[in-house]
C-alpha cells in the first residue's frame, strides 16, 4: 500500500512538510474552472459510486485526488469532463454549465481544452515520438494530415518538437516509442497532451507503472510544465508521498463522498492514514 511510502515522522498527528513545496497557495482568490455540486454517480441503480460531490477547483492549482482502489476516482474524472454523464448535480468546467451530460457542442469545446495522460499512456508504439505528439493535435481543423508527422503542417512539427523539448525529449523526436524507457514514453505522452495547449491537464495515475526515480521525474517535469503555462492539473495517485509533493491540494475519496479537501501542507499522515482505514 503506497500509503507506506509517506515519510511518516514518529507521532502520527505531526504535521508533514514536504519537502518540494515552495509555494504557499492562496487559491480564495483564483477563479474556478472545474466545480461540481451535488454530484451524483452510479452505473447501476442499486449502488452509487459516490453522491453529493461538492468540489471546486481553481485556475492554476494542482489537484491530487486520492482513495482506495474502487472509491471512484476514475469515474469522477470522467464525469467531471463531461466523457461519462452524471446521475445527479450540476457540473461547471471552463465557465460552462451542465448537468447529466454536456451537449455535444460544449463535449467538443471541453474535449479541445483538456490535455490527457494515463497510466498505460495508449501511444502509438509503432510510431516515433514526434508522431505520437503532433497526434495530440488531431481533431483540430486539418487533422487527417496529422496520423505521420510527414504529412503534418509545418507549425504542427514545430509545436510538437517544442512540447518534446519541454519535456527534454527533443532528441528522442525520431524514435519509435517502443524504443523508450517508460518514463521517457510518459514524458512522450505528457507532450501529446501538453501540445494541445489545454486549459486543463486531466491524469489518471499519470506515474503509475514507473519505478519510484522515473516516477519521480515525471511528476516533477508534469507539475513544473503545469505551473509554468498555468495548467491546471487534476492528477490520481495511489503514492502519497506523490500526492503531497505534487499537489497544492488533496481530494480524497472514501465511501462515496469527499472524505477530505485540503491543502497538502497542511496534512498529516493520520489525516491520510484514515483514508484507506476501514
Ligand atoms: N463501466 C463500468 N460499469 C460498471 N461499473 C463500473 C464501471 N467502471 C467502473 N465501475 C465500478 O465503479 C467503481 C469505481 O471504479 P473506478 O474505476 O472509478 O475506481 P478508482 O477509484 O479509479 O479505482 P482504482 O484506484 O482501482 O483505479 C468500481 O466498483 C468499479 O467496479
Ligand atoms: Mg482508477
Amino acid at each position: 500500500m503506497s500509503i507506506l511510502n509517506v515519510e511518516q515522522p514518529a507521532v502520527g498527528g505531526e504535521r508533514i512538510a514536504p519537502k518540494l513545496h515552495t509555494r504557499v497557495p492562496s487559491h480564495a482568490t483564483r477563479v474556478s474552472l472545474l466545480s461540481a455540486d451535488g454530484l451524483c454517480k452510479s452505473y447501476n441503480a442499486d449502488k452509487p459510486i459516490f453522491s453529493n460531490i461538492c468540489l471546486d477547483v481553481k485556475e492554476g492549482e494542482t489537484v491530487a485526488l486520492i482513495g482506495s482502489n474502487g472509491a471512484g476516482k476514475s469515474t469522477l474524472l470522467k464525469c467531471l469532463i463531461g466523457v461519462l454523464p452524471n446521475n445527479g448535480g450540476e457540473i461547471s468546467i471552463f465557465g460552462s454549465g451542465f448537468s447529466k451530460a454536456p451537449s455535444a457542442k460544449q463535449a467538443k469545446q471541453i474535449r479541445s481544452d483538456i490535455g490527457f495522460v494515463f497510466q498505460k499512456h495508449s501511444l502509438v508504439a509503432r510510431a516515433t515520438a514526434l508522431t505520437n505528439v503532433v497526434h495530440g493535435l488531431l481533431g483540430r481543423p486539418g487533422s487527417w494530415r496529422g496520423w505521420h508527422h510527414a504529412l503534418a503542417q509545418n507549425t504542427w512539427r514545430e509545436a510538437a518538437l517544442d512540447a518534446l523539448d519541454s519535456v527534454n525529449l527533443a532528441h528522442k523526436a525520431n524514435e519509435r516509442v517502443d524504443q523508450l524507457s517508460g518514463g521517457q514514453a510518459q514524458r512522450v505522452a505528457i507532450a501529446r497532451a501538453l501540445v494541445r495547449k489545454p486549459k486543463l491537464f486531466i491524469a489518471d495515475e499519470p506515474a503509475a507503472s514507473l519505478d519510484p526515480k522515473s516516477g519521480h521525474e515525471v511528476m516533477q517535469r508534469f507539475v513544473d510544465l503545469a505551473k509554468k503555462n498555468n495548467i491546471t492539473l487534476m492528477f490520481t495517485s495511489h503514492d502519497m508521498q506523490h500526492a503531497l509533493q505534487y499537489a497544492d491540494r488533496v481530494i480524497a475519496l472514501k465511501s462515496g463522498s469527499v472524505f477530505l479537501d485540503q491543502n497538502s501542507i497542511d496534512l498529516t499522515p493520520a489525516d491520510l492514514k484514515a483514508v484507506f482505514d476501514g
